[in-house]
């Protein structure tokens, strides 16, 4: 299909050029440029990522120019409510950058060193790659090798996680080549790519469902001396986005067209192809599902909860075991939980029986959880009736000056993990044509060897 408003792309020498232009004949200084560059990234993270779900950030800066559009990143997203945490191991000592340094420490936003980063990066939601931009050359050199190594091998690692971190890449994808892309096919693959200025000829080969141009700076003499065609910025925002989004739980979005016609032996091989899909749609709660429990005499209600893991063993959530559905499965552990995913039209329906998870398993979902998450279950007021919303702010004030970061918040003994053991699957993909797809799963007895069997 034709793209019907063409976009611009890059060469590096081209955006070299543009770069001294805007610096000489254009009368911008480096501070501005980095400034306005690191604002646009960080408003495009925004609109994209929430902070109500997506709080916990590292910002992993490079030595160079970057880097410090990743610093200012940084210092906007503390501002606009995410916890930040910087790791810049390499640092410029020039005054700008120090400057940028100074201003993090004084919010404090902390940084990490490189010995402090977990090896996976799972304790993040979103992980910011700040380390090369349009004037990289050559292989990535330590520790930066090692740090794209980790960031390229994330969702591999990630495989069976509810909600991996997001990988947003500031101009480049950290190592590609800067025209040619990600050449040995083991590159970094972001989530969401924030093209500067105008997006670099690698960005074509870009196909993470978000990308957004950044830098509302480009004077009209740059635009007609090279031709540029960029999209215009909508209001007064500081990102516009590029080409044709795939997130229908966005305004303006169309639905990706992902007919899956494969059908999987194993129930789980299934759900995990289907999940992988709906998380790299950019949906905004693709783990979220319904469950729904049922009194002892069959009384059913129904609740929405966020899947925090699955295996073989099954679907496992959190929450109060003193609340109506930890009632409801005490006397009754027979369930079901349902996943829609809209903008793929694909939905999952999975009945069995529940069971608590171990202590063990509980504790580190709980310590996994921001500390914002951990201190709510503590005020244990999930289905109840409380005395007013001023009365909770306090206890959960109290809760917080009993408990300063650094300290270890303990795991309420009522809270904790479920995990739904499937007995039944069904996968239910919607079609144009209204001719539906439904794949149904059931265990059977198979001379004493429970098997998974399936009819369509
Ligand atoms: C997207 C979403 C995710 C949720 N995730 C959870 C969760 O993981 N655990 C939980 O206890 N409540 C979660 N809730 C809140 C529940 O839907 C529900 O209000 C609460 O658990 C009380 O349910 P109950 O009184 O039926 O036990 C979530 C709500 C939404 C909208």
């Amino acid at each position: 299909m034709e793209n019907p408003e063409p976009i611009t792309y890059l060469t590096q020498q081209q955006a070299a050029e543009i770069d001294q232009l805007l610096m000489t004949q254009s009368g911008y200084t480096i501070d501005q440029l980095t400034e306005l560059a690191g604002l646009s990234v960080a408003a495009a993270i925004a609109e994209v990522h929430r902070q109500s779900e997506y709080k916990r950030v590292l910002v992993i800066c490079g030595p160079g120019n970057n880097g410090g559009d990743g610093l200012v990143a940084a210092r906007h997203l503390h501002h606009f409510g995410y916890n930040v945490c910087i790791c810049y191991p390499s640092r410029a000592p020039e005054p700008l950058y120090e400057g940028l340094v100074t201003q993090l420490e004084s919010l404090p936003a902390p940084f990490l060193s490189l010995e402090s980063l977990p090896e996976e990066l799972l304790n993040f939601d979103i992980l910011v790659d700040a380390i090369f931009g349009f004037s990289f050359d050559g292989n990535p050199w330590p520790p930066f090798d090692d740090l794209i190594r980790r960031l390229a091998s994330l969702r591999e690692n990630c495989r069976g996680h509810p909600k991996p971190p997001t990988i947003v890449s500031v101009d480049i994808p950290s190592g590609w080549h800067v025209e040619d892309g990600d050449i040995s096919g083991e590159g970094i693959k972001p989530d969401m790519l924030v093209s500067l200025t105008a997006p670099k000829l690698c960005a074509k080969r870009f196909d993470g469902p978000h990308h957004f141009l950044g830098g509302r700076f480009v004077p009209p003499s740059i635009v007609s001396k090279y031709e540029l065609k960029l999209p215009p910025y909508p209001g007064t925002s500081m990102c516009v986005r590029i080409g044709e989004p795939t997130c229908a739980d966005q305004p303006g979005v169309s639905p990706p067209k992902c007919i899956d016609k494969s059908v999987e032996a194993d129930p789980f091989v299934q759900f995990q192809k289907w999940f992988d899909v709906a998380s790299a749609a950019g949906l905004k709660y693709p783990d979220a599902m319904a469950l729904s429990t049922a009194t002892k005499d069959g009384k059913p209600a129904l609740r929405t909860v966020q899947l925090k893991k699955v295996d073989r063993g099954g679907f496992v959530w959190c929450n109060n075991y003193s609340s109506r559905k930890g009632s409801e499965l005490s006397e009754n552990p027979h369930a079901s939980l349902l996943f829609y995913w809209s903008a793929l039209n694909w939905q999952v329906r999975v009945e069995g029986f529940v069971q608590k998870v171990s202590n063990e398993e509980s504790e580190e979902y709980f310590h996994s959880r921001s500390r914002d998450i951990q201190i709510t279950p503590t005020l244990g007021i999930q289905s109840i009736v409380i005395p007013g919303r001023e009365v909770v702010y306090q206890q959960y004030k109290e809760m917080e000056e009993k408990y300063p970061e650094g300290t270890t918040i303990p795991r309420p003994q009522n809270w904790g993990g479920y995990r739904l053991v499937p007995e039944r699957f069904e996968f239910w993909q919607g079609d144009e044509s209204s001719v539906h797809l439904r794949l149904r799963y059931f265990v059977q007895d198979n001379d004493g060897k429970m098997e998974w069997r399936c009819a369509e």
